[in-house]
């Protein structure tokens, strides 16, 4: 596609010559990579291409319901790697919440399960995470919620937690392919109507039906995706990003590249790169 794209540039004085005040970001594991987490998609580092020593079916396999309930220990190796408390919020996060403190974020609605949303200060009712997190957990069988210290406890040990009601397997409430999404998802969807901006981070928007959800946005709402390439355009040719002029005017802008640095970049041209810095060294 030939990209005839806004720039970060006008996106920035858009913001400063408009009352943007409905700010929606929407955010993938591209942005959690900085702080150690490895992301799904990406060739060689990412996730999907390294479960060799799970042997699955295929990659996608360790968050699939139906495989799970078979065969868990896959799905809680990984769990043990990634627990959340040893990774820290990135630049990223600290500019979501930078946009929070500005008065002009609606929602972070989130694909990750890392839980940096919160963990960097964001509010809670500011955070919507559409795959779910590592914060609560249930039983698959009676679905009573588990008590998380535990939980931890039993994956830091490689045991599987059971429910202490029925003995059932006990999963975080994390989104697996094969369930529904969160409630909250559904119920904040409503949010899209009233974005004066979108701003796209760290997702290679494959995953449905959250990556639709860039085409919810009011027809003149500007779009911004900062990312290491471009998503959502071969993927999802009827939902995605065309970065071409757009009724007359050109909406959708593209930073290629790495996502701190490009929140940087964004935060240097609305002046609020020493506020920045500050919120994430402190
Ligand atoms: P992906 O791994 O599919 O995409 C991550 C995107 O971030 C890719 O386009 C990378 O190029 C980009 N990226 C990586 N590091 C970056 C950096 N430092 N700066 C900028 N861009 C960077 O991850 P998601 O789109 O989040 O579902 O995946 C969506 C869902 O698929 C996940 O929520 C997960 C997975 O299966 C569940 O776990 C249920």
């Amino acid at each position: 596609a030939k990209l005839e794209n806004a720039t970060v540039e006008s996106i920035a004085k858009y913001i400063q010559n408009n009352d943007v005040k409905n700010v929606i970001v929407m955010s993938g594991a591209g942005i959690s990579t900085a702080s150690g987490i490895p992301d799904f998609r990406s060739k060689k580092t990412g996730l999907y291409d390294n479960l060799q020593k799970f042997d699955l079916p295929y990659a996608e396999a360790i968050f699939d319901i139906d495989y799970f309930q078979e065969r868990p220990e896959p799905f809680y190796a990984l769990a043990k790697e990634l627990y959340p408390g040893k990774y820290y919020p990135t630049k990223t996060h600290y500019f979501i919440r930078l946009l929070h403190e500005k008065n002009m974020l609606l929602r972070n609605f989130t694909q990750n399960i890392d839980t940096l949303e919160r963990i960097c200060g964001l509010d809670e009712d500011k955070i919507v995470e559409a795959h779910g997190s590592f914060a609560t957990a249930s039983c698959t069988e009676c679905d009573q919620e588990a008590d998380m210290e535990n939980v931890k406890y039993q994956i830091l040990r490689s045991h599987l937690p059971r429910c202490s009601a029925c003995k059932g397997l006990i999963k975080p409430d994390i989104t697996f392919f094969g369930e529904n999404l969160p409630k909250r998802f559904f119920k904040r969807l409503s949010d899209f109507d009233e974005a004066d901006l979108l701003i796209v981070i760290g997702t290679s928007l494959q995953v449905q039906p959250f990556a639709a959800l860039i085409d919810n946005v009011p027809e003149y709402t500007p779009r911004l995706l900062i990312n290491m390439d471009i998503a959502g355009v071969h993927h999802t040719p009827h939902h995605g990003f065309d970065f071409k002029w757009k009724y007359g005017k050109k909406r959708d802008a593209l930073l290629l590249g790495d996502c701190d640095e490009g929140v940087e970049k964004l935060a240097d041209l609305l002046g609020w790169k020493d506020e920045l810095d500050r919120l994430y060294e402190k």
